[in-house]
């Protein structure tokens, strides 16, 4: 059985994709050190799955602890999820981001070559088209200019893994830039946990939904779009989980850097998020419009093509799935994992 390291792999894709890896026969190892996360979410991969999780709680950027796990278990491939990832907060800390984002995947590529693993999967980001890139993106398109230090962090990386396997042609790297993850898995057992008050737009409506929250605020009504509220091309977390079990049958067989987008291709705006959530799950939610939040592109979408040629990967989820599945979690964890 091949065994797939997931660094950070207790957070919010990690554990999503710990379940579709082990439904579909690999063998997951779970190195994380919890500060977006916590253990119980181990614990629930366990349950839905019913295999036990082998997990290490560390610090990736601490290479000689890093290296323990290597030297335990005869890794086939890494998925490298562990990262900041709070836009506001890495412009507040950039120094923070930097370090942890870009140290992770050094020690990473150090243990990968001491112990002769050949395969990384990236979780980058369609941050990194920046803002000059017309949508829909497409891989072909060059990085572009980010607003703020977490976007530049995935840039780095991303070149840093190219550059990587640029020097050691067995190296396979593969980097996945997603667009808007959202939903949770369908038991209601697994979830996105956001540690206070939530940055992106799904916890914040369901923590309203759920009372947590009183209003939430639509930050601004005024771009070029069709309804003036910012287009994203929001993807179900189980579909973007299944899209890195193909790339991970695809890393096994194949050498070189290939890129791909993982999104449906499909905008929505704020006002149908807002709207779906409200009629998919029969409530409403209390909204105002406010100022346009700063560093925001009136609109980002992918094009998802070379995902379905290559990897036969796409999408199969509704945005009326992703509202559902994002309710039912939360109203069987109004805490999240804490009791
Ligand atoms: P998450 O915070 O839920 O998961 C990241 C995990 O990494 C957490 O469990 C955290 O505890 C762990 N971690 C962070 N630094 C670590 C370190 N130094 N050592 C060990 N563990 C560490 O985030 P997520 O939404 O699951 O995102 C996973 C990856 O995907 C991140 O790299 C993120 O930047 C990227 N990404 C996320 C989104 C999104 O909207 N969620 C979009 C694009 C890309
Ligand atoms: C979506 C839309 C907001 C909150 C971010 C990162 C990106 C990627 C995914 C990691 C926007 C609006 C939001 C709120 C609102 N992450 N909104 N009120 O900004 O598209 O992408 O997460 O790589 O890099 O930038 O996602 O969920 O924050 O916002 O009106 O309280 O919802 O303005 O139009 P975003 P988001």
């Amino acid at each position: 059985m091949k065994k797939i390291l997931l660094a950070g792999g207790a957070g919010y894709i990690g554990s999503h994709t710990a379940v579709e890896l082990i439904n579909s026969g690999y063998d997951v190892i779970i190195a994380d050190n919890y500060s977006n996360s916590c253990p119980e979410a181990v614990r629930r991969i366990e349950e839905i799955t019913g295999k036990s999780v082998k997990a290490y709680e560390l610090d990736i950027k601490d290479k000689t602890a890093l290296e323990t796990v290597f030297k335990e278990n005869k890794i086939d491939a890494v998925i490298h999820f562990a990262g900041l990832k709070a836009v506001g907060e890495s412009v507040a800390k950039p120094v923070l981001y930097y370090r942890n984002n870009i140290d992770t995947t050094l020690s990473l590529l150090e243990c990968m070559e001491e112990f002769g693993v050949k395969n990384i999967i990236f979780s980058s980001s369609a941050t990194v088209y920046g803002e000059e890139n017309p949508v829909p993106y497409t891989e072909k398109m060059k990085r572009g200019t980010c607003t703020n230090p977490y976007g530049w962090t995935k840039v780095m990386m991303e070149q840093i893994l190219e550059d990587a396997a640029n020097a050691d042609k067995e190296l396979s790297v593969v980097l996945l830039r997603y667009f808007n993850p959202i939903g949770a898995h369908e038991s209601g057992k697994i979830g996105e946990d956001p540690q206070g008050i939530p940055n992106n737009l799904m916890p914040y409506v369901a923590q309203v939904a759920v009372g947590r929250r009183e209003k939430l605020t639509i930050f601004g009504n005024d771009y070029d779009t069709p309804d003036g509220t910012c287009r994203r091309d929001y993807i179900h977390v189980v579909d973007l989980a299944k899209g890195h079990v193909k790339a991970i049958d695809y890393i096994l067989s194949h050498e070189g850097v290939e890129i791909f987008n993982l999104g449906t291709g499909t905008p929505y705006s704020v006002t149908e998020i807002v709207e779906t959530f409200e009629n998919v799950n029969d409530m409403k939610i209390n909204h105002v419009y406010g100022d346009r939040r700063p560093g925001d592109l009136p609109e980002s979408y992918a094009n998802a093509d070379k995902a379905l040629e290559v990897l036969g990967w796409k999408t199969e989820k509704t945005l009326a799935d992703m509202c559902r599945d994002t309710w039912n979690w939360q109203k069987n964890n109004p805490n999240g994992y804490k009791k």
